[in-house]
């Protein structure tokens, strides 16, 4: 079938979500597809943690022991021309989904995220910041030929320069948030309750670094993030009532986040079992 004939297949295809709640749709299938068919221009903030492409016969320390990183097939690298054509194919779609005033959050290590920061840049985003994530007991580094892996970075960004900036910054909720000084692009959680938090404002780390238990009442998924950082994310750069997309939801943390803080939430994932756990942890923020 020819490019053109597929295209148009895609478009007449219905868009049916595959669950959906009172202020949150899944849609089971290909990112870039679906997003595609999306009304243009629909969404404040995009969150992705797109296949960071570490499934490749590696080896990580899993509580002590060895194991190898098996994330999944949607984890493989296909190479990094192809990798970073995907990396383009999805951006562009983040792009055309996002309101002018939008914005997108990417976070990665550096198996992508050099990847996705110089695809944004030819694509014409304007990027924000990039925030690191500091990860304090990260697992040990098994070759000893290394320093240890401890940060994910996340890059924010519009979707297209501007004369004069038009996203959304909750400054003075954020500064509030750090002890009445600026927050720097190095985070710490205030949340956790589990660091003594003297909020000096002096650039103090984020130190959550996995989700909590009850984040996985449910069950879990291989690349999990924590509640806490996307609604740290979320509360930085949306109003209430904002449209959220997440095109790579896995369990739906990005979902759990925006329902939590009274946003409405739109994920996509190509895994049945992924939506089915986001669901119900959505379902029982709902409740
Ligand atoms: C890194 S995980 C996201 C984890 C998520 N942030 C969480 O907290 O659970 C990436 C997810 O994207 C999905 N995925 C990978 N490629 C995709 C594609 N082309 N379209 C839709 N989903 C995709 C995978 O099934 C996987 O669940």
């Amino acid at each position: 079938m020819s490019a053109e004939a597929t295209a148009l297949k895609i478009a007449e295809r219905p868009l049916v979500p595959y669950a959906k709640g009172e202020a949150y749709r899944l849609y089971q299938g290909d990112s870039v597809e679906l997003m595609n068919q999306f009304p243009e221009q629909q969404f404040d903030l995009i969150f992705a943690d797109p296949p960071y492409f570490l499934s490749n016969g590696g080896f990580t320390c899993k509580s002590g022991k060895r194991a190898s990183v098996q994330k999944g097939a949607w984890d493989v690298s296909r190479g990094v021309e192809e990798d970073h054509a995907f990396t383009v194919e999805w951006l562009k779609a983040c792009q055309r989904a996002l309101k002018p005033t939008g914005t997108l959050w990417v976070s990665g290590t550096q198996h992508v995220i050099f990847n996705v920061g110089f695809a944004m840049q030819k694509l014409g985003f304007k990027l924000l910041n990039t925030v690191t994530w500091y990860k304090p007991n990260a697992s040990p580094n098994l070759s000893c030929r290394y320093f240890t892996h401890s940060t994910e970075l996340l890059i924010w960004a519009s979707p297209r320069p501007a004369k004069t900036l038009q996203h959304t910054f909750n400054y003075a909720r954020m500064k509030a948030e750090n002890g009445g000084k600026q927050m720097r692009d190095v985070w710490n959680l205030p949340r956790t309750g589990e660091e003594e938090l003297t909020a000096d404002g002096e650039g103090r780390m984020w130190t959550q670094i996995a989700p909590r238990r009850e984040e996985k009442a449910f069950g879990s998924h291989p690349t999990q993030k924590p509640v806490a950082l996307l609604e740290r994310i979320i509360e930085a750069s949306t109003d209430k009532d904002a449209a959220i997309l997440d095109p790579f939801n896995g369990s739906g943390t990005t979902g759990v986040a925006a329902l939590k803080l009274g946003r409405r939430y739109t994920g996509i994932d190509l895994d049945s079992k992924y939506l089915e756990l986001t669901k119900k942890r959505l379902d029982a923020v709902s409740r």
